[in-house]
């Protein structure tokens, strides 16, 4: 056992009910494996527990799925991704957005990897079954999704020493995701959308309002030990302790819930914890925390 992962699997339910007739539906949400040398077969096991154990009928993965573009050039992790895209695509029709770590270095010395990186996932998506979803929709007969690529504007700057900064930056996600054509999201289906950063604000909720739901990866749920992530959650706590970008206590980094009473938020907090790239330090903090998919059903109310 790798001292720096997480040692328990957590599914975590949600349940979401449409005021119209529509088919019932499971999606698995599964992301953050942030494939890296401290990332062992165990987190890989607990993947295919849940395909086992919850049969979905969709798999969406939500991005940082390798710690940095360049484990795309390493023969083991190469390996890993290849098992495990499989392993989803095998069990149910499966979508990738892409996370900043599937195509920006993560160390500081941070470089855009674009070029190298999205022909690289092509290929490797191709391979494995797996669709990826760059800014387009996938169609099945009762779910369509819509992917969301968040390029680098929405997860960096550049600061006055010309060194590229990690940040998230929800007025990017703003000004992309008013741009967009949803107008192919009507009320025959679900309406998914997927993104791999929760950058949520009351003009994304608008622009999303055609969307049942709208699901995401990135905060790693806050790294809240296993356990007490459920009492919050009974009292509507979706907080954490430590961000994705290190500041301590954010909000709105797990579980599900409904905004503006109508379009349905899911944060899915991830395989790992603190990944490859962070302090020893935070590394260590996985332990307490639960290795999580999470399964969203959807149902006519
Ligand atoms: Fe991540
Ligand atoms: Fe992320």
């Amino acid at each position: 056992m790798n001292l720096k992962e997480p040692t328990t699997l957590k599914i975590r339910l949600h349940q979401v009910g449409l005021s119209r007739n529509i088919k019932p539906t499971k999606v698995m949400l599964t992301g953050d494996w942030h494939i890296s040398p401290i990332i062992s077969d165990t987190q890989f096991g607990f993947l295919a527990d849940a395909i086992s154990q919850i049969h979905p009928d969709v798999i969406v993965m939500q991005g940082d799925i390798v710690d940095s573009p360049t484990e795309l050039s390493r023969e083991t992790s190469l390996k890993k991704l290849l098992r495990e895209m499989k392993l989803c695509s095998k069990a149910a029709p499966t979508f990738l957005v892409l996370g900043s770590h599937d195509f920006i270095t993560p160390t500081k010395k941070r470089e855009i990897m674009k070029e190298f990186a999205i022909p690289r996932w092509k290929i490797l998506c191709k391979k494995c079954g797996v669709k990826l979803l760059l800014d387009e929709w996938a169609e099945l007969p009762n779910i369509r999704i819509f992917g969301s690529f968040q390029d680098e504007k929405c997860s960096t700057y550049t600061n006055k020493s010309g060194e590229l900064i990690h940040k998230d930056r929800p007025s990017e996600f703003e000004k992309y995701i008013e741009k967009m054509d949803f107008s192919a999201a009507t009320p025959d289906k679900i309406n998914w959308l997927a993104a791999h950063a929760p950058l949520i604000t009351p003009k994304v909720i608008e622009a999303c309002k055609k969307f049942d739901v709208l699901s995401f990866g990135h905060t790693h749920g806050g790294i809240v030990p296993r356990g007490m992530d459920e009492i919050f959650e009974k009292f509507g706590i979706h907080s954490g302790i430590i961000s994705a970008n290190k500041t301590l206590f954010p909000r709105k980094v797990r579980g599900a819930w409904e905004e503006d009473g109508e379009t349905m938020i899911v944060i899915n907090a991830g395989m790992t914890g603190a990944q490859f790239c962070a302090p020893e330090i935070f590394q260590k903090l996985n332990r307490i925390k639960a290795a999580e998919v999470s399964l969203v059903e959807i149902d006519s109310k």
